[in-house]
């Protein structure tokens, strides 16, 4: 056959044109689809490419119009005809085959939970909330200004060595107040929340700290602490009393009782230290108070006027003459331990799932 008289040339492109619909016709799955496509106008092995080649490429320049415009029109019909097809979707019998078996087990998904020092931090966020408290966090890594200075811990005081410190490394340049550290304590966000609000202020600060003690079963170098701050007129020491003795009521259960003994932190003045009666012997005595009936488990006290000054330097509000407060501070994981009857403080970071598992 010649492509040089038009008759034949239309039967050419009829036949062709036949042979597209056929095989357009009978595409019940994606991958038929995919078979005709590259059947037909696959790059390199095609139809099309090779009709182009043989045909329309090697054609007498007379005769390339009409070749090209035929060629065009099946180049078309094969275009819409995949298209079609792709569109369609899978047949009937595709789709059954690929049908969801509802009687097939499913796959279980493991609910998340929260972690149990989380879980903790936000019991506590919430008790201090319902009292009108916000939500207050600073930066792990801290000045020695924000950490010590600012706290009342003027440098080489000897309070300094009650929080051993890991400091980063080659700072010398720098003042001292400037030094970078790992913040021993969630105190300085105190002096964070003075420094960016006056007065009133009512405060927990939940967060993560470091210092540079060996790992046993009651201490990590790593840690988490709720801090918590209230300034305003006219508060006291009673303040102070009524609002943790709720709190650990609140946390463990109306017949705890509380109480203050004399204490000494930099920050506050007078300070104590809060015991709470055994939770595991109801007072009476037990090898987890050491026979004493009671657990200690925070500091607190008045908040120390010169931690006052250090604020004033920046809100002049805080003027310890005309307001007063108190803070606390209390270590997450020895609640969390007490609560969870959790005896090795390691297992809150081994990551090991049947001891997670259980706070599910
Ligand atoms: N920052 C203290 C510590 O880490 C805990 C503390 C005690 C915080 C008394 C306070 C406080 O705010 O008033 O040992």
């Amino acid at each position: 056959m010649t492509t040089d008289e038009p008759q034949n040339l239309d039967n050419l492109f009829a036949q062709l044109e036949l042979e597209v619909r056929q095989a357009a016709a009978g595409l019940s799955s994606s991958e038929a689809v995919e078979n005709f496509r590259l059947d037909w106008v696959g790059r390199k092995q095609g139809r099309l490419k090779q009709l182009s080649d043989q045909w329309l490429k090697s054609a007498p320049v007379e005769a390339r119009r009409e070749i090209g415009q035929r060629f065009n029109a099946l180049k078309t019909l094969v275009e819409s005809l995949l298209e079609e097809a792709a569109g369609a979707g899978p047949s009937d019998a595709a789709l059954a085959a690929e049908a969801l078996d509802v009687t097939l087990p499913g796959t279980r998904r493991l609910m998340g939970a929260e972690h149990p020092i989380t879980r903790t931090m936000n019991e506590l966020i919430a008790i201090f909330a319902a009292l009108g408290y916000s939500v207050g966090v600073g930066p792990e890594v801290e000045t020695d200004y924000y950490n010590f200075e600012s706290m009342n811990f003027p440098p080489g005081h000897p309070a300094r060595d009650t929080q051993d410190t890991l400091v980063i490394a080659n700072q010398e340049r720098r003042s001292l107040r400037d030094r970078l550290l790992l913040r021993t304590h969630t105190s300085p966000v105190q002096m964070r929340t003075m420094e960016q609000q006056p007065p009133p202020i009512r405060i927990v600060i939940p967060g993560k700290v470091h210092r540079n003690d060996a790992a046993d079963a009651t201490h990590s170098p790593v840690f988490h602490q709720v801090e918590g701050l209230c300034v305003d007129t006219n508060i006291t020491f009673s303040d102070l009393k009524g609002t943790l003795d709720y709190a650990m009521k609140a946390l463990f259960g109306s017949s705890v009782k509380t109480r203050f003994f004399p204490s000494f932190f930099p920050f506050t003045e007078p300070s104590a230290d809060v015991q709470i009666s055994c939770i595991f012997c109801a007072g009476k005595g037990c090898r987890k108070c050491k026979h004493s009936g009671w657990i200690e488990l925070l500091g607190c006290g008045m908040v120390d006027p010169a931690v006052f000054a250090f604020a004033a330097e920046k809100q002049p509000a805080y003027d310890p003459k005309k307001i007063s407060g108190f803070a606390f501070g209390m270590g997450v994981e020895r609640i969390a331990m007490m609560k969870y009857g959790v005896s090795d403080i390691g297992q809150f970071y081994s990551g090991d799932m049947r001891f997670l598992e259980q706070f599910v």
